[in-house]
């Protein structure tokens, strides 16, 4: 029931043994369909201190709430986060969301066939497989049982349009029950025992944090320039086996390729971001769509395969397996994640008949993120 006493209470994840993913937290006794700014004023701080927002039992929650919710973080927000980019039909993200014709805001993603779903009938979904954007593969004999992070990213557009602060995703739909092993296949070693199908969650403040003093002063006085039309530029190139950005095959678009380039829109962004209410730095970079880097002296790292080993050097120590956090979905769970505080990538391979649905929903920012305080003063 709506009420002016809504009291929300906050809990901060577990953290298993060995693991330093320290962030995330469960959030209940809030009402999403009736949500008073009282409540709303304490999940914003909550976001903003543990990054990611778990809330239990929520199927009943609306298209219409998911976006409310959603918007609130910046009212002004209209659109959703990728505009109408998504249309391109050379967009890397075109095949895998599903628009919801009642609330365009919102995106239904999942995988194998559902007959009707909040006016959308007879469709079907695809979870992202590694093997459609990994350099290389996991063999076929392997792949029920093993898989790969898909690609690290924010959920941005990163062309034109603003950044989301935050990303609010409702589990409709979950296959059950198995677990598989994720392997970086990057030469270390490293893996890690994950759900099926679990959202992989890093922060990038703990990225920054355990960055060297020097890497940090790099970092904060770096920026980063994005490509231009940035998913269907990557369209053609490949990912490294961890999902952690792209190998250097020049396999890019050229820019004379893409849909015409607006030098305006282009972004150059800090690779630190600022939190709004703690002022923490998060190292907050989308690996797969660098371009290029603007150093603090001026000087500009246009060679796209050096951009890219500077950037993976500060990123990769920052997804090792201790500092992940895989969420275990379960029907109901809504999960609200600070899209400007940490990176998040798609996990797991399904078999066709293994049913998944989600509902996505993030807004494109009526602002930049801000950088750290120092750069902002200078700038
Ligand atoms: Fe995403």
């Amino acid at each position: 029931m709506p009420s002016a006493t809504q009291s929300i209470v906050v809990e901060p994840l577990p953290v298993p043994k060995g693991s330093q993913a320290s962030f995330g937290a469960v959030v209940s006794n809030v009402d999403i369909e009736n949500l008073t700014d009282d409540a709303f004023a304490s999940i914003r701080d909550a976001l903003f201190t543990h990054q990611v927002l778990v809330f239990k039992g929520q199927s009943h929650v609306t298209p219409k709430a998911q976006f409310e919710l959603t918007r609130r973080f910046d009212p002004a927000g209209t659109s959703y986060g990728h505009g109408k980019t998504l249309d391109a039909k050379r967009s890397i993200l075109h095949p895998d969301l599903k628009t919801i014709p009642h609330q365009p805001q919102v995106q239904v993603i999942g995988n194998g066939f559902v007959p009707s779903y909040e006016g959308l009938t007879n469709f079907k979904l695809r979870h992202p497989h590694h093997r459609t954007f990994h350099a290389t593969q996991i063999p076929d004999e392997d792949d029920l049982a093993f898989t790969r992070f898909y690609r690290w990213h924010i959920d941005a557009a990163l062309y034109d349009l603003a950044p989301p602060i935050a990303t609010t995703l409702l589990a409709v739909q979950v296959p059950k029950g198995r677990r598989q092993t994720l392997r970086y296949d990057d030469g270390t070693g490293d893996e890690l025992d994950v759900p099926l199908g679990t959202t992989a969650f890093v922060s990038g403040e703990a990225m920054y944090d355990a960055l060297s003093p020097e890497d940090q002063a790099f970092a904060r006085s770096t920026k980063v320039e994005y490509a231009p039309h940035p998913y269907i530029w990557m369209s053609t190139a490949r990912s490294r086996p961890t999902g952690l950005g792209l190998v250097s095959e020049g396999k890019e678009l050229p820019l004379d390729q893409l849909p015409p380039v607006e030098e305006d829109k282009i972004q150059v962004l800090p690779m630190c971001w600022r939190n709004p209410v703690t002022g923490k730095l998060a190292l907050q970079v989308h690996p797969s769509a660098v371009r290029k880097l603007h150093l603090a002296d001026g000087s500009v790292v246009d060679d796209l395969a050096k951009a890219r080993e500077i950037v993976y050097r500060l990123q990769r120590p920052g997804i090792a397996p201790s500092k992940v956090y895989a969420h275990d979905w379960e029907e109901g769970d809504l999960v609200l994640f600070h899209n400007r505080g940490v990176l998040h990538s798609v996990v797991g391979a399904f078999a066709e008949d293994e049913v998944r649905l989600f509902r996505q929903c993030n807004i494109a920012a009526t602002h930049l993120p801000e950088g750290p305080v120092e750069a902002a003063v200078s700038a």
